[in-house]
């Protein structure tokens, strides 16, 4: 009996997960750099550097909370409005990762995102844990990659829904040129509320994605007041969390090769691909609205209080 109970605790720590990073308070910058180069996505921003950041006055810590912020005070006719883009030193390859956030970036043409990319994309795969735009209140989860990443179409294993690309198509081949996709990746579409100004309204609340490398990619979303008591307490355990949003299989249609050591970013674009199409008016109201308007920023920023990452 006693070597029995011996074995059960054995293994029931060895599963657990342990925390192995944590990004938050004053420390939270040391963990990124900031990304300058020009918006990929053709966003009408422009990433600053964290010196021109703290000037703007876009990145402060208060009450341990770190709140990163787009330009609401300014005018740019001619150029992007400013906005941050952090990447992670360290990469990641498995594990586990909670965002506990009070609140994301919302506003005219914001489109905000937490999520993972490798080297040479989409050769090493990119992973969007929390995206969407302006007046969306659904979360869009996605994987791109490179070619022979297929998921199972099985929608019954997940919370949320494939999401129809704008060519009508439901997308669960994640190669980037993967025909009648239109860049969306194999996208699910989470519940709705969990994304944008109701999730804000909800206090917000936590992310969590959860990487087992040969077997699966999941995420769950938790509004404040729903948050699982293990998360809170520091001993998450996803067996007790029920349906995720989203479930990708890998090790079947698609490898674990397919997603090698991302980095992960935080970013908040302004129009640009997504969004610009997605704005009511179109792209050029977009800009217009981006360019000339700040106070109309006033509520695009993060609040943080942590990310943790559990091995
Ligand atoms: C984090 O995980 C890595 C890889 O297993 C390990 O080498 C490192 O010691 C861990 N760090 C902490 C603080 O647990
Ligand atoms: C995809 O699979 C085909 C057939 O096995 C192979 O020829 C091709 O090299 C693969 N492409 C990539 C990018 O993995």
């Amino acid at each position: 009996m006693k070597i029995f109970l011996l074995l059960l605790w054995i293994s029931v720590s060895l599963e657990a997960y342990e925390l192995n990073r944590t990004y938050a308070g004053d420390t939270f910058f040391d963990g990124f750099y900031f990304f300058t180069d020009k918006d990929p996505n053709h966003g009408t921003v422009q990433y600053v550097d964290e010196v021109i950041a703290r000037a703007l006055n876009l990145l402060s810590v208060e009450n341990g909370k770190v709140k990163i912020a787009v330009d609401s005070t300014n005018v740019f006719p001619t150029d992007g409005r400013p906005s941050i883009r952090i990447h992670s030193h360290d990469r990641y390859n498995e594990g586990l990762v909670i965002y506990d956030i009070d609140h994301m970036p919302v506003g005219p043409g914001t489109w905000p995102a937490f999520w993972f990319s490798g080297d040479s994309w989409p050769a090493n795969g990119e992973i969007d844990v929390l995206e969407g735009v302006y007046l969306k209140t659904e979360n869009n989860q996605a994987l791109h990659t490179r070619a022979n990443c297929t998921m199972p179409l099985d929608a019954s294993i997940f919370k949320g829904h494939w999401t129809k690309s704008n060519q009508g198509k439901i997308t669960n081949d994640c190669f980037v040129n993967a025909p009648g996709q239109g860049g969306s990746g194999c996208s699910i579409t989470s519940e709705d509320g969990l994304f944008g100004v109701p999730f804000n309204a909800a206090g917000g609340g936590v992310f969590a994605f959860e990487w087992i490398r040969e077997s699966s990619i999941k995420i769950w979303i938790f509004k404040r007041a729903n948050i699982p008591a293990d998360i809170t307490q520091g001993n998450p355990n996803p067996d007790n969390w029920g349906k995720p949003e989203a479930y990708y299989t890998i090790g079947q249609q698609c490898t674990a090769n397919h997603f090698n050591d991302l980095e992960l970013i935080i970013n908040c674009n302004l129009c640009g691909d997504w969004a610009g199409g997605a704005f009511p008016g179109g792209w050029d109201a977009c800009n217009q609205k981006v360019r000339n308007d700040p106070s109309a920023f006033k509520d695009t920023y993060w609040l943080i209080n942590s990310i943790k990452y559990y091995l």
